[in-house]
């Protein structure tokens, strides 16, 4: 059984089934889930709302120095509000990108989302969790899965929401999403080079888990 103060960072693309896995990780292993891309979408939600646009600046500064994020028990709060499910909405999934690349939205996460590890183990998920945020984390993953997977899986998702997109578009949209998380200059999304790779793209869920469990208990750590 791994120990209750291990960090375990997993990083990867979009729709490769982080959370789902990262979530259950943390639940096997009894300590917490952190879900850094809600951060990122909290903030580009309000930024977006007031109308501050995705670009360096005075305003960006100016807005940011003033609001307060807050994590509490898997919910976020930016200045009181609870957004939680706010940030879950078509609008957030396209502006969320062009946020998160911009180098003062991340210096205002790193420390909040730092300060999670500081009362024991942690399973952190997002895009540079294993690179910038928790650089000595004991058990870095990558989780990947191909495009064409991701893309089904995202099909499939949306069809039992009643939701009925061409495959085509969900495919190019896996595409983009890819490269702006790639390609941007901060914080791109890289695979750590001591991170252990899992494609789970002929993988279940339950699998990527169990294996993810498994090297835990294995980790040497503090
Ligand atoms: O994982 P997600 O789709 O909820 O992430 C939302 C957005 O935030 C997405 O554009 C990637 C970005 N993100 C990031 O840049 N760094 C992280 N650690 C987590 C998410």
């Amino acid at each position: 059984m791994a120990s209750k103060n291990i960090v375990i960072t997993v990083d990867g693309p979009a729709g490769a089934g982080k959370s789902t896995v990262a979530r259950r990780v943390a639940s096997e292993l009894g300590i917490p889930y952190l879900d850094t891309g809600a951060l990122y979408r909290a903030l580009a939600y309000i930024l977006d709302s007031r109308g501050i646009p995705p670009e360096e600046g005075e305003d960006l500064n100016r807005s940011l120095r003033s609001i307060s994020v807050l994590l509490e028990g898997g919910r976020v709060t930016v200045d009181d509000v609870d957004v939680t499910d706010m940030i879950r909405t078509p609008r957030v999934d396209s502006i969320a990108s062009s946020y998160s690349a911009l180098p003062s939205v991340r210096d205002k996460l790193l420390d909040l989302q730092r300060e999670q590890a500081l009362s024991g183990g942690l399973v952190a998920d997002g895009r540079d969790m294993g690179t910038v945020v928790f650089p000595l984390a004991p058990l870095k993953v990558y989780l990947s899965a191909s495009e064409e997977t991701r893309a089904d899986r995202r099909w499939r998702e949306l069809r039992e929401k009643g939701e009925d997109f061409p495959f085509d578009s969900i495919l190019e949209d896996i595409r983009r999403r890819d490269r702006a998380d790639m390609d941007r200059a901060c914080s791109p999304l890289r695979k750590a080079a001591d991170s252990v790779l899992i494609d789970s793209s002929d993988m279940t869920i339950d699998e990527v888990v169990a294996k993810i469990v498994s090297i835990a208990s294995e980790v040497r750590h503090d």
